[in-house]
């Protein structure tokens, strides 16, 4: 795990067990889960009915390079949530979303994908690319790329319209692959009218739309596109479908998967570049049919969100105390405060406000009061097992910290 290296604090928590909304570590002291496997246990450590699906099938055989019943219930449930027709399967979300880009430039004909800065949607080679002074760069940090992202990928800031569209007017750019709201350099909420003008002006520049739901699944059942009406070409998800079994997912409408049948040779499609041998394992299957039917539903959403909502309100009532020129944002059951007065437009004003010696501070008072925040950020995400009391444990040890900062100063 590359990231630990940025862990708040002279060592890591190693991890005994998980249940629901907290987890153990081997020096036997019990943490509130906030993090939740930065999404992977959106779901609540080892839910009941996942654990029971997975259970099941392993004695049943975990992988057969062969589809089985549970692949055409998932595909229906898929289709029925997020409004697409049909779907594939990969091991994690960022293949889905490498394969979804695959396919984009396949059937479009088109070199390039466009991304918005500090997006982040996995290891996906195209999508490290940053706007450095207004232009675009590798993203510092990347590792030996095999050509320079800005030859394959096109970056604007999130809700800049007039830059979106200079860039699809090059007439080169395969798809645009986005976050519904960006969630990993802060929450940051499309403006009025974003959707409709990213929709738009991908069609009438002959760009496909993927929209990226891997965290905004946290905004309902159907993620953030089916609670807003979006209409993407390819939708990507992985992390808690499967409960955190490892898979991702990526769909895509009934007019995409016919020019993929007049564009795709089937006979060279297993040497096309997308899949993979466990695809679609039997493992994963079960875990995601368990998981979507009995543990992502509706009633989950219904749990946590206003739990969301009873932290980002103690957050802010301590901003509000100590004056602090600092906001919280929520999406769905996701909360995160940020180190700036205002909200940010986009990736570049959220990344202006980074304090890390701050985000080490506050995350290192979190875990010495037995609470684990999201690394990096200082997110948050609900799990239909936390409680109100652990949600005012951490806004206790949120107040605590902050009144610290101010007293050792
Ligand atoms: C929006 C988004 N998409 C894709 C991914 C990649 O997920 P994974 O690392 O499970 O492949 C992430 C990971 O954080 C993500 O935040």
């Amino acid at each position: 795990m590359h990231w630990m290296v940025r862990w708040a604090g002279p060592f890591p928590i190693f991890v005994d067990r998980g249940k629901g909304a907290h987890f153990t570590c081997v020096d036997g002291h019990e943490y509130l889960d906030l993090c939740l496997g930065d999404t992977g246990a959106m779901t609540g450590h080892a839910p009941e009915a996942t654990v029971q699906a997975v259970v099941a099938q392993a004695q049943r055989g975990f992988t057969f390079m062969l589809p089985n019943e549970d692949a055409i219930w998932v595909a229906g449930e898929l289709s029925r949530r997020f409004g697409l027709p049909f779907w594939q399967l990969a091991l994690s979300a960022t293949d889905a979303n490498r394969f979804a880009i695959r396919l984009a430039r396949h059937l479009t004909g088109r070199s390039k994908i466009l991304v918005f800065n500090y997006c982040y949607h996995g290891s996906v080679d195209e999508t490290f690319v940053t706007l450095q002074d207004g232009v675009a760069r590798s993203r510092p940090g990347n590792i030996g790329p095999g050509v320079d992202p800005t030859l394959t990928t096109r970056v604007v800031e999130f809700n800049d319209l007039p830059a979106l569209e200079a860039a699809l007017a090059h007439g080169d750019v395969a798809c645009v692959l986005a976050e519904p709201v960006m969630t990993n350099v802060g929450i940051i909420h499309p403006a009025d009218g974003f959707h409709e003008a990213l929709r738009r002006l991908t069609r009438e520049h002959g760009a496909l739309l993927i929209l990226d739901e891997t965290h905004t699944i946290c905004a309902g059942p159907g993620g953030y596109t089916r609670e807003h009406g979006l209409e993407p070409d390819m939708l990507t998800v992985g992390k808690p479908i499967g409960g955190g079994v490892p898979v991702g997912v990526y769909g895509f409408s009934a007019e995409l998967a016919e020019r993929m049948q007049s564009r795709i040779a089937l006979d060279e499609c297993d040497t096309g570049g997308i899949g993979g041998t466990l695809a679609g394992n039997a493992l994963s299957l079960a875990a995601v049919r368990a998981t979507l039917e009995h543990v992502l539903t509706p009633g989950l959403y219904e749990r946590t969100i206003p739990l969301a909502q009873r932290f980002t309100e103690g957050v802010e009532a301590v901003i509000a105390r100590h004056r602090l020129p600092w906001i919280v944002k929520q999406l769905g059951c996701r909360a995160e405060y940020w180190f700036r007065p205002e909200p940010p437009h986009n990736g570049g004003e959220a990344v202006a406000a980074v304090d890390s010696e701050l985000d080490q501070y506050m995350h290192l008072c979190a875990l010495n009061r037995g609470i684990l925040m999201t690394p990096f950020h200082n997110m948050a995400l609900i799990a239909p097992d936390t409680t109100e009391a652990d949600i005012d444990r951490h806004t206790q040890a949120f107040a605590e910290s902050v009144a610290q900062l101010f007293e050792d100063s």
